[in-house]
Formats: C-alpha cells, structure tokens, sequence
C-alpha cells in the first residue's frame, strides 16, 4: 500500500484520523483553509504524482462548502497527476431529492453526483445512500456499503434478541429495515408515516403487532428527529415494551438533539459517518458507533484491487 495517499477534508477530521489508524497510514499533508472572504483554499504539500489518492469528506452540514472542498481537492490531485481519486463520502449530502415527485423539481443527487465526476474523480466509496439508485447516477465505479453489519455486531453485543422487532419508520425504508431485521432473524413491523408538509411527519398506524416488543427503528438518516420521536410515540402507545433506533447518518440538524432527549427513545445509536457535535456528544440518550473499521477495509482492499463483497456480509 505504499502508494495510497490518504487526505482529509474538513467534514470529519476525526473519522479520517481513525480510518488512517485503521489502515496504520499517516494522512496526507495538505491545507484546507478559507479565503479572507470564506473561498476556499487548497494546497496539497506532499507529492502524489502517480498516486492512488482517496480523499475522506462527508457532504454534511455545511454541505455547501463540503462539498466545494470534495471538488477543489479533487482539481488540485488532478492537476497534480494522482494516478487515481477515489471520494470516500461516508455520508453523501443532497440524497434526499432524488427523482421529481413534481413538475420543476431539481434532482440535486444527480447534480451532486455529476460534479463530482466532472470534477476528476475516478471512482467513488460511500456508506447507505438514501436511495439505492442513486450508485447509478455515478458513471464511475461506486461502492455504496451497508451500515448494517457494523449496527448487528452492536446490538448482538447488546441485546437480548428473543424478544426483538425491527421497525421501518415509514413505508420507504422497508427494504433496509427488512435487510437488518434478517440478519439479526427478527420480526418487522412498519410505521405507516404521512408527511403532509416537509419538514413535518405525522404518524398514521403501525403494520404489525408490537406489543411487549423491544423495538428497533431502523433508518438512513435521522434529522430533525420528527420521524423518529413521533414513531417511537406510536409503538410505546401500541404497547412495545421500549423503542430504540439505529440510523447510519446522524445529520442531526436544529433542535433534534434536545427533542431526542426529551424524547421516549430509550437510545439512539448513529454511525460517526457525521462528526458529532458536542451536543451529540453529550446527549445521555445517543451513542456513536465507528465505521472508520469498515471504511479503512475498504480502501485498503481498493487500493489492492481486491473485492469488497464481503464486506457487505
Ligand atoms: C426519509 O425518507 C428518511 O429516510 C428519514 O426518515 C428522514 O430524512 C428523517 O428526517 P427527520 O429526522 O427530519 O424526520
């Protein structure tokens, strides 16, 4: 692996240090700093002429200029004859407009997804997108891996799982919810969500007998907490026994920390494919669990030409 350069953008120092850990490689130097005017500035300061060069970078809040940062690093490699850029974006921001529900609607994945490939990157690693189809909007090999084998291990550490039920939070996750509910050989239950207005959720019923369960909500991004407090509000009022979650990307905008803690969810568990604000931190009700394992295997095994199939497992 001598001629892998690891660099990290500014969205997730910490998970870029652990995934260097991880691989036992020192990341790159490099600057990303601002302009007097907030523009950003980029300078690469060691040589990766040749190289095959990934650089680490969520497109989390602020997504505007992490994701600027993703493009300008990607120009400076390029320009600087790396031999190959992989863009490992644990969480890949703009997912969530993904097709045209309506008439004179943006699909902003597309976009996103286009300018990263303009911009020179050769192929892409990222963790549970928003939506499957989204892998097919990069023309460049994507590996889009599952959370879910790194969320098993946990709560098979954790819990007793005879009296489990995994539960999609609407109808939409059910095909992720199921995956997760099978491999921990557990019953699914589904919470029929109307969203009448975005930004609102409202729960409507729940698919499934929960009553006396340990429940687990499973989902790709908990926000503003709505979907998730709203269900769990609706499993403990049919009976569940408690309500947990396990979602990939704590994006975690607004007030959600404080409704989450104030919230009947006896724990939330989120992947640190976000780096956790210090209210995150401290949240007595949310725990943080580590996909730079799972990320630095898969560099490493890209890196080697090797599969990563079985990383999926
Ligand atoms: C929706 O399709 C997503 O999978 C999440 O359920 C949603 O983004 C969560 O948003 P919030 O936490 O704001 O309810």
């Amino acid at each position: 692996m001598s001629d892998i350069k690891l660099l990290a953008g500014n969205s997730n120092r910490a998970l870029s240090e652990a995934i260097a850990a991880y691989l036992g490689l020192p990341l790159a130097k490099c600057q990303v700093r601002r302009f007097a005017d907030m523009e950003i500035f980029v300078e690469i300061q060691e040589n990766v002429r040749g190289l095959d060069t990934f650089i680490i970078q969520s497109t989390s809040f602020p997504a505007n200029d992490h994701l600027m940062e993703l493009l300008i690093m990607t120009d400076a490699l390029r320009r600087a004859s790396a031999r190959r850029i992989t863009a490992v974006v644990p969480y890949f921001g703009y997912a969530r407009q993904d097709r045209k529900p309506a008439p004179r609607a943006p699909i902003s994945a597309k976009l996103v997804a286009n300018l990263i490939t303009r911009a020179g990157v050769d192929r892409v690693l990222t963790l549970d997108l928003h939506a499957g189809q989204i892998q097919g909007f990069f023309d460049i090999p994507t590996d889009n891996l599952f959370g879910a084998p790194v969320m098993v291990r946990d709560i098979k550490e954790r819990l007793d799982l005879n009296n489990v039920m995994v539960i999609s939070p609407d109808v939409g996750g059910v095909v992720r919810a199921r995956a997760l509910a099978k491999r921990i050989d557990a019953p699914l239950a589904i919470v029929d969500k109307r969203r009448e207005r975005a930004g609102e959720s409202e729960v409507m019923n729940i698919i499934g007998d929960v009553a006396g369960k340990s429940c687990i909500l499973v989902d790709d991004i908990v926000d503003s907490g709505g979907t998730l407090c709203n269900a769990a509000e609706a499993l403990l009022a049919k009976g569940a026994k408690e309500v947990r979650a396990y979602i990939t990307h704590g994006v975690l905008s607004g007030g959600a920390v404080a409704r989450i803690a104030s919230s009947k969810l006896k724990e939330l568990v989120v992947t640190d494919s976000i780096q956790p604000t210090e209210a995150v931190r401290v949240a007595k009700n949310i725990r943080v669990i580590s996909i730079a394992p799972l990320m630095g295997e898969a560099i490493g095994r890209t890196a080697k030409e090797e599969s990563v199939s079985s990383l999926f497992d």
